[in-house]
């Protein structure tokens, strides 16, 4: 695929006041896909700093099916579980505290052996947890993907220029270079074998990355994403452009 040529990405948008606006709308959307879900209902959690108002949130809600969700992790950061960078720790401190949400299961990316030791245990879970070892389109890995979105079209770690991009028998892979840390990733099957992916946008920097990525521009790695089921983004305005 090259230039404007993935529809599948473009998807459907809100735009939201702000931060705040999208993270209360997020946590709405979220608990509407999870309401009378049956087990086990697959979420996939993305990193960085835009999900955490989110999360705090659906922390607090008492209307949620967590009993029949398996929760797993899009991307890591190559640093111990207790590490400021960590993407577990930022859910531990904001979804998981306060013991309201109390998952089916926790499947945080391990960072105790190598990069590509971790990358493969991850990939062993995710292989049993789906009961197969190729992905069917016909049966999404996930119910929901949570995505964000750098100012340099990556998501998840699939990053500019980084090897990864390439790699669509993998599940999950190690990124060595791009970043200051090491990171872990799913990659674009992995990414891609969701019923429903849910970007979760904010900031003005951010702006010309969303308009590139929706017109299905795959020079950026998130424009090359080609999820299996619906496609939703929220947007806070400056975002939206
Ligand atoms: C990570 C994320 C990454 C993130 C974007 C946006 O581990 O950093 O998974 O893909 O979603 O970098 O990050 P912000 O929300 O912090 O802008």
């Amino acid at each position: 695929m090259n230039g404007l040529s993935n529809t599948k990405i473009r998807g459907r948008t809100e735009i939201l006041g702000d931060g705040e606006a999208l993270a209360a709308r997020a946590a709405d959307v979220i608990a509407d896909a999870m309401r009378g879900c049956s087990a086990p209902y697959r979420l996939c959690l993305s990193g960085g700093s835009t999900p955490r108002a989110t999360y705090k949130l659906l922390a607090r809600r008492n209307d949620m099916a967590w009993d029949c969700t398996e929760i797993f992790f899009g991307d890591e950061r190559f640093v111990p579980p207790d590490s400021p960078d960590s993407n577990y720790r930022m859910a531990r401190e904001t979804l998981l505290a306060g013991g309201l949400v109390r998952p089916r299961a926790l499947l945080a990316m391990p960072t105790d052996g190598t990069p590509q030791s971790c990358a493969d245990a991850y990939e062993e879970i995710l292989r049993q947890q789906y009961g197969a070892s190729s992905l069917d389109p016909a049966v999404p890995l996930f119910d929901l993907m949570l995505l964000g979105l750098g100012d340099d079209g990556h998501t998840a770690s699939l990053i500019p220029g980084q090897p990864v991009l390439k790699e669509r028998t993998r599940w999950v892979a190690p990124v060595p270079q791009g970043r200051d840390e090491v990171r872990l990733t799913l990659t674009y099957p992995a990414l891609e074998s969701s019923r429903l992916t849910l970007f979760l946008v904010a900031g003005a920097d951010k702006a010309e990355a969303v308009a590139r990525v929706r017109a299905g521009d795959t020079a950026l790695p998130a424009g090359g994403l080609q999820p299996l089921g619906e496609v939703v983004w929220l947007l806070d305005r400056a975002a939206a452009g």
